[in-house]
């Protein structure tokens, strides 16, 4: 099995699809490029026939994107096939991501349609999309609450009929790690002619495990993962690609030689574009690109990490582009030895009596501002030093 693990990005189709995300064709366009910056293997531009918006964001950036793969959604319908391929033409690579659910509940309810009818979709849909690229997308959509037989036989039809990625997703974000590893698993031991396939994960984070399930899905053998800049999406959001792409990196130990193709060192820079775009803004306390991310308050931990990095740090700042001047946070937790780090990085000739001062307002500065950052310590030398 290849050791790469291919980055599908759907911040611009799940992620823009939930409520406050919604972005114009422009900054759909800005967002593509950054992505194609990051190195993300496909990007999911958007569902062409939901609007005339949606078809024109896609179609631009078929012609302007240059690097991944540009797929559209499609339902399992030959208009949205056709609408599809019309908005992804001008790819240099484009593919077709075509769908429909496989479970009980969204069958009975939702499609109104018998199995047997649900296959035949699949079988048509996928042959159609094939007329248009050789790079076409199944996804059996609830795939998690699918009765095991039937998504079996779902998966066995789209690659009979052509398909070159099966796609599983949890679309209401209900599985569990392990049962989700397990699942992975059994499709590959169950399907006839899974291994010419690449099989994909989308996991959405209803219970805050996408990323967990994702992880352990290509730990059973998964070789694609969509996910979202920040973790954008439907509901509670999908998974997100900076934590998945991080832990690949980071515990190597752990997953072997996996690799994606991403250049981490964008993660930071994409993060911040995505909130700008949509004024929206990440918990500081969020992984990888949170604010807090890498801060270190606690005297302790700054005392730990000023003498070696790896006592409170897995991976170093810079290899997510995350900005210096936001690392150290001098608080009212802090020690005495992260202030001395600073006077020494400026500089300063200090006698004891100086670092007591300074230390003692900068502890009243912390009692007021909570938090207090680089530009904050440079004022206070500057005001002490200088004589201001
Ligand atoms: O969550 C989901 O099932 C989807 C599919 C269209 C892949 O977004
Ligand atoms: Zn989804």
């Amino acid at each position: 099995m290849d050791d790469r693990v291919y980055i599908f990005d759907t911040t611009l189709r799940d992620g823009e699809q939930a409520p406050g995300f919604s972005m114009t064709t422009e900054e759909k366009l800005q967002m593509a490029m950054q992505l194609a910056r990051l190195g993300v293997d496909i990007i999911e531009a958007g569902f062409a026939i939901a609007s005339q918006g949606d078809f024109e964001a896609i179609n631009r950036i078929a012609k302007e994107v240059k690097g991944p793969v540009i797929c559209s959604l499609a339902r399992a319908r030959e208009e949205d096939i056709e609408v599809a391929a019309k908005a992804i033409e001008p790819a240099e690579r484009k593919r077709i991501h075509t769908f429909i659910a496989t479970s009980e509940i969204h069958m009975k309810y939702k499609l109104r349609m018998e199995p047997y009818e649900v296959l035949e979709r699949i079988r048509r849909a996928v042959s159609y999309a094939r007329n248009f690229t050789d790079d076409v997308e199944f996804s059996c959509e609830d795939a998690t609450r699918s009765q095991r037989d039937f998504l079996y036989k779902a998966i066995e039809e789209a690659i009979k009929a052509g398909a070159t990625v099966i796609n599983i997703p949890d679309t209401v974000g209900y599985a569990v790690p392990e049962e989700f590893g397990k699942l992975i698993e059994d499709i590959i031991n169950n399907v006839p002619n899974i291994d010419k396939v690449i099989i994909s994960v989308h996991c959405h984070d209803d219970l805050g495990l996408a990323v967990a399930n994702s992880l352990t899905a290509v730990k059973h053998g998964a070789r694609q993962v969509e996910c979202t800049i920040n973790g954008i999406g439907e509901r509670a959001g999908n998974a997100a690609l900076e934590e998945i792409v991080m832990a690949l990196r980071v515990r190597r130990d752990y997953f072997g030689e996996l690799f994606t193709g991403v250049d981490t060192k964008e993660l930071y820079k994409t993060s911040r574009l995505l909130c700008r775009i949509t004024g929206s803004f990440v918990p500081p306390n969020k992984a990888i690109v949170g604010d807090n991310a890498f801060a270190h308050e606690s005297g302790i931990h700054q005392h730990g990490v000023l003498s070696h990095r790896l006592t409170y740090e897995i991976m170093n700042p810079e290899d997510v582009g995350f900005p210096v001047s936001r690392r150290i946070v001098l608080g009212k937790h802090s020690g005495r030895h992260a202030l001395k780090q600073k006077l020494e990085e400026y500089g300063i000739q200090y006698s004891e009596d100086d670092l007591n001062r300074i230390y003692e307002r900068l502890k009243a500065l912390a009692d007021k501002k909570k938090e207090v950052y680089d530009e904050d310590i440079e004022a206070l030398i500057y005001q002490e030093f200088m004589k201001l």
